[in-house]
């Protein structure tokens, strides 16, 4: 059996956390429930002491959704921690995720704490968090960029004091795959008791890398990723949900995990967040873009119409109700047009159809697109 990787959705609330993104409560509950279908583990459903809409939701979720873990974000403070708990009180599963920055940076500009005090004020927010809840997670805010002597130290020292999951989170976006999966590794390797603990990524996608780093992150015995849909969330972004979820499915041999997610509902989901967000998704976007299974120049429409896998490593049915498509360019060859004017139900043979295909190309250096309506006018007036 594969070892499962643990999917902690943050749409909710790293995801709103987008500039110009507020979901309203009935939203956060349509996205919830879309979430539980999916078949997330966790459900990150907000801040509780942030604002009365956070704590709603967080109420609100734990009440609503059931077989899934709802989670409150918290910062490593008594009065933010009780607050989590309360709102968590009506969930089957509650989690609390508190922490504290870990960083030079976090620790001297923002913090202005030391290395110890931060620590033990870390320490103490564990453990009255397990007061509310036997699930605590514990974030070490800007683990990117920190000393990693100091990362140890506290990874051992709120495991101790009963944190069950460890997230590693690379606020800023600045690590590559190597190095991410460096920390993981030698988190693991050098400090003792994280066998009592789950490992997590969370990252940032400052440089466009946050999916490859949680990846590196789950190589490097990471078991819980943190993600958003369509990848959205502060500044760049979070790791996209999809994009983790479809790598692990089509790389089984490389990666050897599994998420229990049912891929077939990803587009359905990114459409919904999409919508409620206002957070369009470009369209090259990996998995699950307008253009992800469309084919425009010569050479790839003449080698997926003769077997798709020849530039298709998705199957794009299994993520909805995707298709792949071959869409008629400037840069389309005499296959694709053959093929979709005998779709339409003219089937031209030899001169007749090279003339069309003159035809074709004229009209196309004029369009960005030739539609199934210039065709029929294409084969009406020529
Ligand atoms: O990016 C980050 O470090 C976070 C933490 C609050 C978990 O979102
Ligand atoms: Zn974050």
């Amino acid at each position: 059996m594969k070892d499962k990787v643990l999917i902690f959705d943050t749409t909710l609330r790293d995801g709103e956390q987008s500039p110009g993104v507020r979901l309203n409560m009935e939203q956060k509950l349509e996205i919830g429930r879309a979430l539980v279908d999916l078949g997330v583990d966790i459900i990150e459903a907000g801040f509780p002491i942030s604002s009365p809409g956070d704590f709603e939701s967080v109420e609100t979720l734990s009440k609503e959704l059931k077989g899934v873990t709802i989670c409150g974000l918290t910062r490593a403070v008594a009065k933010d921690i009780e607050c989590a708990g309360e709102a968590l009180k009506p969930a089957e599963r509650g989690r609390i995720h508190t922490g504290l920055g870990v960083s030079k940076s976090h620790l001297e500009h923002k913090l202005k704490m030391t290395e110890d005090k931060a620590l033990e004020v870390g320490v103490k927010a564990v453990k009255l968090a397990r007061q509310f809840t036997d699930d605590v997670e514990y974030f070490m805010e800007d683990s990117g960029r920190a000393d990693l002597d100091y990362v140890y130290r506290v990874v051992e020292g709120v495991i101790d004091a009963g944190a069950t999951t460890i997230n590693v989170p690379d606020t800023t976006g600045y690590t590559y795959p190597e190095e991410y999966r460096a920390l993981i590794e030698g988190i693991r390797n050098h400090v003792p008791n994280t066998d009592k603990a789950v490992f997590s990524c969370h990252c940032h996608n400052d440089l466009g890398m946050a999916t490859a780093n949680t990846l590196a992150g789950v190589l490097g015995g990471a078991r819980q990723v943190e993600v958003t849909v369509n990848g959205i969330g502060e500044r760049a972004g979070n790791t996209a949900l999809e994009e983790v979820v479809m790598a692990l499915k089509i790389r089984p041999d490389y990666f050897g995990v599994d998420s229990g997610v049912d891929a077939k509902q990803l587009l359905s989901i990114s459409r919904l967040v999409a919508k409620r967000t206002g957070m369009l998704v470009q369209r090259n976007k990996a998995v699950v873009g307008a253009n992800a299974y469309a084919h425009s120049s010569g050479i790839h429409q003449d080698g997926v119409l003769k077997e798709r896998s020849t530039y298709e490593i998705i199957d794009p049915s299994m993520v909805g109700d995707a298709k792949s498509e071959i869409v008629l360019t400037a840069r389309s060859g005499r296959h694709a047009l053959k093929h979709r004017l005998g779709e339409l139900g003219f089937n031209f043979q030899d001169d007749r159809f090279e003339q069309l295909y003159t035809a074709f190309l004229d009209m196309a250096d004029t369009k960005t697109e030739v539609g199934d309506s210039d065709l029929r006018e294409l084969v009406t007036i020529n």
